[in-house]
């Protein structure tokens, strides 16, 4: 229901208008991984309440190694952060602290990835890893209203059988996540790989998503939604290099997690400004803007949102309602939530003066 929101007039008032609207509007968080809100303040605190050595003598150090040249060069610094986690209250204080800022940019509604691989490799109990960030879920819906919601993610550089392992070992905590998915080193790893444990995981009711064509050719996206039968794909913004895959998505509505400033970090992309966020909306595709890992790329929604929009003049009013309302399809959510939510986002754009 869009009628009573005139999009042009929004527009008509300036970028700083439409940067404050991109703020104030309710919108979900559906690709952010938990591991990677671990801001570098967390770490040194965490590795000195852990007595975990660092590699770097100070935070400004640690900042200065965030200079990525592919995928792989992040996720080696990724993986090194995330060793000063051990104990269920680390968790739960990571997922906690990217909750609030999450509150602050007006997200209604997150679904949190979370590597239990990436724990329970170095010796780390699952049950800490699950019940901590649980903990932290069920406070923020408590405190902001905010419905927080995880997903177990595969290692996709490990075997399929690692993964089988740590989808038995989280069983006992069901209840506590909605959904899996895959990710980390995605080239030389294809979806197929991880064919019987998404039918496992489908087979228990689990939501299913998967990381294709941030790095993989289309080739993934497809392997994704074919073989995995994937709900959802993250990043997916390779898929404009086959326009048949384009057609499909666009005509099953399947949703891509686009996230601008992890695709420049990590050089998907030269430069913001040559995102390809305005062909996928273009394209009619369930195109939405999420964070990756906040702390690691330079920001948290918001600043997706809103440098996004700085660096795209083509995109406006309509475009930021547009990928709100996507969020909200593209959750897990319930309908009565999802119709809440939207209809809160059309008072929002239609209040504006
Ligand atoms: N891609 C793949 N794996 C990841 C990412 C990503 O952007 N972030 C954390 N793990
Ligand atoms: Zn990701």
């Amino acid at each position: 229901m869009t009628t009573a929101i005139d999009f042009d007039r929004i527009d008509a008032r300036g970028p700083a208008a439409l940067a404050s609207l991109l703020r104030r509007m309710p919108k979900a968080e559906l690709h952010v991984h938990v591991e990677g809100t671990l801001e570098p303040e967390l770490i040194f605190r965490l590795a000195e309440r852990n007595r975990v050595p660092l590699a770097y003598p100070g935070v400004e150090a640690l900042r200065a190694a965030y200079a990525f040249t592919d995928l792989q060069s992040f996720l080696d610094v990724y993986y090194a952060g995330a060793g000063v986690l051990r104990h269920e209250a680390d968790f739960f204080d990571m997922a906690w602290a990217y909750f609030e800022r999450a509150a602050a940019d007006n997200v209604v509604h997150a679904e949190v990835f979370f590597d239990p691989q990436t724990h329970t490799e170095r010796g780390v109990p699952i049950e800490a890893v699950i019940v901590g960030l649980h903990h932290a879920c069920q406070r923020a819906h408590q405190e902001f209203g905010l419905s927080a919601k995880l997903i177990l993610c595969f290692l996709r550089h490990l075997s399929e059988d690692a993964a089988f392992a740590t989808l038995e070992q989280a069983l006992p905590y069901r209840d506590h996540f909605i959904g899996v998915g895959l990710d980390s080193s995605e080239r030389g790893h294809p979806p197929e790989k991880f064919a019987r444990v998404f039918a496992r995981a489908r087979e228990l009711g689990l939501h299913v998503v998967a990381h294709a064509g941030e790095e993989g050719p289309p080739a993934y996206i497809r392997g994704a939604l074919v073989v995995l039968r994937v709900e959802r794909i993250d990043h997916g913004v390779r898929c404009v290099e086959d326009p048949a895959l384009v057609e499909r998505l666009a005509r099953e509505r399947v949703p891509l997690t686009v996230c601008p400033l992890s695709n420049v970090k990590l050089c998907v992309f030269p430069s913001l400004e040559r995102h390809n966020l305005p062909a996928l909306l273009d394209a009619g595709l369930v195109a939405t803007v999420n964070s990756d890992d906040p702390a690691y790329f330079g920001g948290y929604v918001n600043d997706n949102f809103v440098q996004t929009f700085a660096a795209l003049p083509q995109l406006g009013a309509r475009h930021a309602w547009q990928l709100a309302a996507n969020s909200f399809e593209a959750s897990f959510a319930p309908e009565a939530d999802k119709r809440r939510w939207a209809a809160e986002l059309d008072r929002v754009f239609a209040a504006e003066p």
